[in-house]
């Protein structure tokens, strides 16, 4: 199986690139994960994007198409979902045709780790509405969010919090259970 994970932050000692990170450790040897983040997506432009699409994005839909499922791993700012993962999501979702072939079917997992005390419970409500007009198939059977993150990784990105292991450690056993049992349509 392979799982492509997305992550919204473009800094460079993002928790949410560390959370993907951490999920590659903890996932069944046949379970690959490939961690992609936003960097080199411009703001989206209709104008630019009837030009022909940059090439960021194209490769970015080449890694969803490639993917058995999705992981994404999402910050939360002021209380919602980051523009710079939505804005990636928007030009994933253009042309409308390319929808159903994108996330049509396909199983999405959403985790997220924050600095604040909300640990993305709000960002990861947010998401919900996009996922369904998306059509994307969101594994409910467990959540993963993580509240002061700062204080749950060491200064190389390592996961060193067991309990935060230990629960991502099950989400992914549920989430990879489920992407087997009901995988995305493969274009
Ligand atoms: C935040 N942060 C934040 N955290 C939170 O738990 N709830 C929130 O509403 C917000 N709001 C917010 C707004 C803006 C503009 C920024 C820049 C930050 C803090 C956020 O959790 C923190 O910056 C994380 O480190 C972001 O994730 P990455 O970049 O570490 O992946």
């Amino acid at each position: 199986m392979r799982i492509l994970g997305i992550h919204g932050s473009l800094r460079k000692g993002s928790y949410n690139q560390a959370l993907l990170e951490a999920a590659r450790g903890l996932l069944p040897d046949e379970v690959e994960l490939e961690v992609a983040g936003l960097h080199g997506i411009p703001l989206y432009d209709a104008d630019v994007d009837a030009q022909g699409q940059p090439e960021p994005v194209l490769a970015l839909k080449e890694k969803v198409l490639r993917a058995d499922a999705l992981l994404i791993a999402t910050p939360e700012y002021n209380a919602s979902l980051p523009g710079v993962l939505k804005n990636g999501i928007d030009w994933l979702s253009r042309p409308p045709a390319d929808i159903p072939r994108l996330f049509g079917d396909r199983t999405v997992g959403l985790i997220g780790a924050s600095t604040g005390l909300r640990a993305t419970q709000l960002a990861q409500a947010a998401w919900l509405p996009v996922f369904r007009v998306l059509g994307l198939v969101l594994w409910t059977g467990g959540q993963f969010n993580m509240a002061s993150a700062h204080q749950k990784f060491d200064a190389t990105g390592r996961l060193i919090d067991e309990d935060s292991r230990a629960r991502l450690q099950k989400f992914l056993s549920g989430f990879v259970a489920f992407a087997a049992r009901i995988p995305s349509r493969r274009t």
